[in-house]
C-alpha cells in the first residue's frame, strides 16, 4: 500500500484571515436581529473545537456556548451512513437563535440529523450552520451551510481540528491526507 502524505491546503495565516472575515459576516447578520437573548452557538465535537475557539473570539456579540458530540463517520475516511451521538445533552433552548458550528459538511447527514433534532426539541427562532469546510460534491442530504469558510473538492482533509482515525487534529493548518 502506498504511504499517505500530508500536503498543506490552507496555511495557518490563510485560515486566520478567513475565520476573521466569516466572523464579521456573522456579526453583521446577527446584530440586526430583534431579540434581547444571546445567540446560542452549538459546536460539534470533536472536529469543530479549534474552529469554534477561533471563530467565537472574533464574534463581538453576547453568545451562549454549548457542545454536542456527534458524527456520521467511523474511523475510516468514508461516511458510515450511521449517526453516532455519544454526547447530545443540551439545556432548554426553546425559541432561541441557534448557530451550529461544524468542521466540514460532507454527506450532510450529521448536520441534517442535528438540525432536525434541534428543530423538534426547541422550535428555535432561527437555526443556521457555520462550517469551516464544505464538500459539496459528496452531498447526499439536501443541506445548505449558511456560512462557509472554504469550498473544497473531494479530498480527505486533516488538521485544524479534523482527524484521520484521531490523528492530526492538532496541526495548525489544513492538509490533504492522501
Ligand atoms: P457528514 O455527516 O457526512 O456530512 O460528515 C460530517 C463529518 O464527517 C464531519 O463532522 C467530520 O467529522 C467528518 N469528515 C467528513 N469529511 C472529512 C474529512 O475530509 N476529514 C476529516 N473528517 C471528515
Ligand atoms: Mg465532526
Amino acid at each position: 500500500m502506498k504511504q499517505k502524505k500530508l500536503k498543506v491546503l490552507y496555511s495557518e495565516s490563510k485560515i486566520k484571515s478567513r475565520v476573521k472575515s466569516l466572523a464579521k459576516e456573522i456579526v453583521q447578520d446577527y446584530s440586526k436581529r430583534k431579540s434581547n437573548k444571546s445567540v446560542v452557538i452549538i459546536s460539534v465535537l470533536k472536529g469543530a473545537f479549534i474552529f469554534t475557539a477561533d471563530l467565537i473570539r472574533e464574534i463581538k456579540l453576547p453568545i451562549q456556548l454549548e457542545f454536542v458530540r456527534i458524527s456520521s463517520y467511523g474511523s475510516g475516511t468514508i461516511s458510515s451512513g450511521k449517526i453516532d451521538a455519544p454526547l447530545l445533552m443540551l439545556p432548554d433552548l426553546t425559541g432561541r437563535d441557534i448557530l451550529i458550528i461544524e468542521d466540514i459538511v460532507d454527506s450532510g447527514r450529521t448536520i441534517g440529523f442535528l438540525k432536525e433534532y434541534i428543530r423538534d426539541q426547541f422550535k428555535p427562532r432561527s437555526l443556521k450552520v457555520a462550517s469551516l469546510l464544505n464538500k459539496k460534491s459528496r452531498r447526499e442530504i439536501d443541506i445548505l451551510a449558511d456560512y462557509v469558510g472554504f469550498e473544497v473538492d473531494d479530498y480527505f482533509l486533516v488538521g485544524y481540528g479534523l482527524d484521520s482515525a484521531e490523528d492530526f487534529r492538532h496541526l495548525p493548518y489544513l492538509a490533504i491526507y492522501e
